[in-house]
């Protein structure tokens, strides 16, 4: 691809040069105005308000767009912790990949629940004429069905008339980056009654705009060499300079189980937040291990990360009981508790 125009020339960027050289996404005003009215909102009904993050961010390798590369999630992590914290009182901010599961239409994913699957025609309408526009047809839920539906629908309508979920989506690197930034700003008026849970699988490299092809790449040349550049480590100016009060949760996602905790030591280490939970990709449903500093424990807390002191805790589902049991609601338990220390409520 053609030549490097890095900010640093070693591939890697600062937060701060990323966003002088990468433009923002075209309803990044838009949506933070609503984002403003949301917490402006919540703040004064006296919730807390928690932003979940959630599905995975592409990296286009084109202008016009026809290639990119994505990160592994479908979303569940993420949407399935929104129902429990709104659940729990808080407002949310559901920052979402679009088309990836959202809370409540997520229980009828198109490819593993699909809804058309339990409607039924109603009886006297069985022998359907065709008529897709007659008043006369009732549909209805199968028996087997309703208990969920009607929990599910109960829960989603409460929540809408409360007004206390916020959606907003992204699919790229890029407009994750510039969104997160922007919304923790808004956030950081709410000082520690905000938290944040970073679900979302982000890419760790990306293509800068400066050397991406205008147009579709063309193949017939052989193989294709691309030099991707680093994408900055955004939980550094999260916590140090976006939101200093927030109650910060990032997420470890590793393949080999017997690294995560060391690396989320690790990331405790250098970013100072109050939380890493790891999870292992083939037992993600079952089981996490929360690694905190201790300070995070304590009312007392400082803001930084402490080295020599972490606790660790596994928290475990039987993995039979899944899915009426999701492990998701033990989560947001131990978070509301921890927030709780961290705001001093308790
Ligand atoms: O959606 P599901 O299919 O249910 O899967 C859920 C999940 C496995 C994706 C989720 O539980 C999870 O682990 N999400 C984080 C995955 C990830 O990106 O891990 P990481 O090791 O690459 O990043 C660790 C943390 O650093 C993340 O919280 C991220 O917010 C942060 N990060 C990442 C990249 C970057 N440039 N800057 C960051 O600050």
């Amino acid at each position: 691809m053609a030549s490097s125009t890095q900010a640093d020339g070693e591939g890697t960027f600062s937060a701060e040069q990323y966003f002088a050289t990468q433009p923002p996404p075209p309803t990044l005003e838009q949506d933070i105005r609503r984002v403003r009215e949301f917490a402006q909102q919540h703040v004064k009904e006296g919730r807390r308000v928690v932003l979940v993050t959630s599905g995975g961010t592409t990296v286009p390798l084109e202008l016009n767009v026809v290639r990119f590369l994505d990160n592994f999630s479908a979303g569940t992590r993420g949407a399935t912790s929104a129902e429990y914290f709104l659940n729990a009182g808080y407002a949310v901010i559901f920052m979402h990949r679009q088309f990836s599961l959202q809370p409540f239409s997520r229980h009828y994913s198109h490819s593993t629940h699909p809804f058309l699957d339990f409607l039924e025609l109603d009886s006297a309408e069985t022998e359907y004429s065709g008529e897709a526009s007659s008043d006369a047809t009732r549909i209805s839920a199968k028996p087997s069905e309703r208990k969920q539906l009607i929990e599910v629908l109960t829960a989603y309508k409460e929540v809408h008339k409360a007004g206390t979920l916020h959606t907003l989506t992204f699919v790229t690197v890029n407009d994750y980056l510039w969104l997160l930034r922007a919304v923790a700003q808004e956030l950081s008026m709410l000082g520690r009654s905000s938290m944040y849970y970073l679900a979302a699988a982000v890419s760790d490299f990306f293509l800068p705009r400066q050397r991406m092809s205008e147009h579709k790449i063309q193949s017939g040349k052989g193989s294709l060499h691309i030099e991707m550049d680093q994408v900055p480590k955004i939980l550094k100016p999260l916590v140090n300079e976006w939101t200093r009060e927030g109650f910060v949760v990032s997420f470890k996602l590793e393949t080999d189980a017997s690294i995560l905790i060391p690396k989320a030591r690790a990331a405790l280490a250098r970013y100072g937040h109050q939380v890493v939970i790891g999870n292992d990709l083939h037992t993600r449903k079952y089981q996490v291990v929360f690694v905190s500093p201790i300070s995070s424990h304590k009312r007392s807390a400082s803001l930084a990360g402490n080295e020599e002191a972490y606790v660790e805790s596994w928290l475990k589902i039987d993995p039979s009981t899944y899915p009426q049991k999701e492990i998701e609601e033990d989560i947001v338990e131990e978070l509301v508790r921890l927030h709780d220390t961290w705001i001093g409520v308790e």
